[in-house]
């Protein structure tokens, strides 16, 4: 099927590319990536962005493009800084290639306030990640923005090319959106976004790639594998879902799992190993130590039971592929990769028999699709649970008696937030235990128990989060009620910690 009006994103190779088609999708137009080498797979496209990317114009290996190619589709072209870069060479103009990077937010200012700047404040902040400037215009070419040195940072060539030295995609440019909803109002009929249009494709497109095999899939009750195996299940594959049970899971959810996939009729098996996990961290307490004997006890465990599958379905989310692929050295992204992208996992990849159908999403993406695909609102807008669980909420050694304490308060915490409404207008919350016991009263006793510390966050993509500014009211509420009904706690702190420099877990 040759794809029509859409927005072809190319991708020269930036970290943020992805970001850029969920921005389209934002916008609520049909978006796609292609790599610049493929133009004449790119259908009949509505509007094209070439994106930035790590190389310099003038490097011996630099991504190049087909430009009279590009010009024969005669839709608006915008390049995002490699691609403006690409571009101002194309019409005849130069780069100038630079050891000093400009990195961060630097203040915008629209020379015109039409066209790209329609309505843009007239100094706006934008996010720059760059070395190389445009150096000469080609003739005919026009500076439409400057920043606070009076440098172009925004180009437009003829009617139809545009280009921004700055990402419009990412949160810290704040009318980035604003300025790619301009340029798309340049494009004649895109062809509009709907999720349930997304939804089929998605179910075709596993039909189609798994036919008749059976696929295997390992569901927690996190957001991203239960939509994951709701998709296949409307998919109408053969498929065995498995939920490894490995004791480190809050309060009464192992049941809640259950109880979930009984309600949208998907049969799981469950292994239960509560006891192999507690014994292999028997006496460890050092965090990068439990880290990986979880991980591999689940691989193990979870291979065991699927050893034999023939094909095994992930709940990759493009953020985890962006954190595998650039070798970020994040907590989270090094147990993801840990979790997903283990040598196993990779070699099956080779063979073509790992499934990720959400890998080109986003989280709050994910959970329209399963809103869509007809999910309880609870289910969709549960906050992240870390793979190794409490383990990476019990510092130092984990013990049954530790994680009793810890599902305790977590319940009170997070039944509390429910109640008051604050658990949807926050990202994460949970309570950790600090592993040091400290001396209080306890009627007219003196008492030596340990503290809880409790953390909710806000957060877009858990890369940074800040603090959520919770009552005094609140948090004396559920502090009094942690106090008088967990024994073993006297003593409740509130996290007021930013990431970075902490992280969201305490491990
Ligand atoms: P940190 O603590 O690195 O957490 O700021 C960022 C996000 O990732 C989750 N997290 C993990 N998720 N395996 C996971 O699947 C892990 O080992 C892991 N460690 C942290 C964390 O809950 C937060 O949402």
């Amino acid at each position: 099927m040759i794809e029509k009006n859409h927005v072809a994103v190319l991708d020269f190779g930036s970290q943020y590319t992805q970001l850029i088609v969920r921005r389209v999708r934002e916008l609520g137009f049909v978006s796609k990536l292609y790599l610049p080498e493929n133009l004449e797979q790119i259908g009949e496209p509505g509007a094209i962005i070439l994106s930035g990317g790590p190389k310099s114009t003038s490097d011996p290996d630099a991504p190049d493009i087909d430009f009279e190619q590009l010009r024969s589709f005669q839709v608006p072209v915008l390049g995002v800084c490699y691609g403006m870069q690409l571009l101002n060479i194309k019409f005849g103009g130069s780069v100038q290639s630079s050891n000093k990077r400009e990195y961060g937010p630097a203040d915008l200012f629209p020379t015109e306030c039409a066209g790209l700047y329609a309505e843009i404040s007239e100094r706006s902040q934008v996010w720059m990640s760059h070395s190389d400037t445009v150096s000469n215009l080609p003739e005919g070419a026009k500076v439409i923005a400057k920043n606070q040195h009076g440098t172009p940072v925004s180009l437009q060539w003829g009617d139809d090319y545009y280009g921004i030295q700055f990402h419009p995609e990412v949160t810290h440019s704040h009318e980035g959106l604003a300025i790619l909803g301009n340029f798309l109002s340049k494009a004649k009929d895109l062809q509009p976004f709907h999720i349930e249009d997304f939804k089929r494709q998605l179910i075709e497109q596993i039909r189609e790639t798994v036919g008749d095999k059976q696929v295997v899939c390992g569901v927690s009750g996190g957001v991203d594998s239960t939509v994951l195996a709701v998709l296949l299940n409307e998919a109408g594959v053969n498929m065995r879902a498995v939920f490894v049970d490995h004791g480190l899971l809050r309060k009464n959810e192992g049941a809640q799992v259950r109880e979930i996939f009984g309600r949208m009729g998907i049969e799981i098996e469950t292994i239960e190993c509560e006891e192999r996990f507690l014994t292999a961290l028997d006496g460890v307490d050092d965090p990068e130590k439990k880290r990986v004997i979880i991980g591999n006890l689940f691989i193990d465990i979870f291979w065991g039971a699927v050893g034999n599958a023939e094909m095994l379905a992930q709940g990759t989310l493009y953020p985890d592929v962006i954190e595998s692929a650039s070798n970020d050295h994040s907590k989270a992204s090094k147990i993801k990769t840990h979790h997903n992208r283990v040598d196993r996992i990779l070699e099956l990849q080779k063979e073509g028999k790992v499934l990720e159908p959400l890998a080109e999403l986003f989280k709050d993406e994910v959970r329209e699709l399963g809103m869509s695909l007809g999910l309880d609102a609870d289910i969709v807008n549960r906050h992240p649970f870390p793979g190794p669980g409490l383990a990476v909420r019990c510092p130092g050694l984990i013990t049954k008696d530790r994680l009793e304490v810890v599902r305790d308060c977590d319940k009170i915490f997070i039944d509390a937030l429910h109640a008051s409404g604050w658990y949807a207008k926050t990202w994460q919350a949970y309570a950790c235990l600090i592993p040091v016991k400290t001396v209080g009263v306890k009627g007219d006793e003196r008492s030596y128990e340990w503290a809880i510390s409790l953390r909710a966050v806000i957060s877009e993509d858990a890369m940074t989060a800040d603090w959520v500014e919770l009552p005094y009211s609140f948090l004396r509420d559920v502090s009094n009620q942690i106090l008088n009904e967990v024994s073993g706690v006297n003593r409740v702190l509130y996290d007021i910690s930013t990431k970075p420099p902490a992280s969201i877990e305490w491990e």
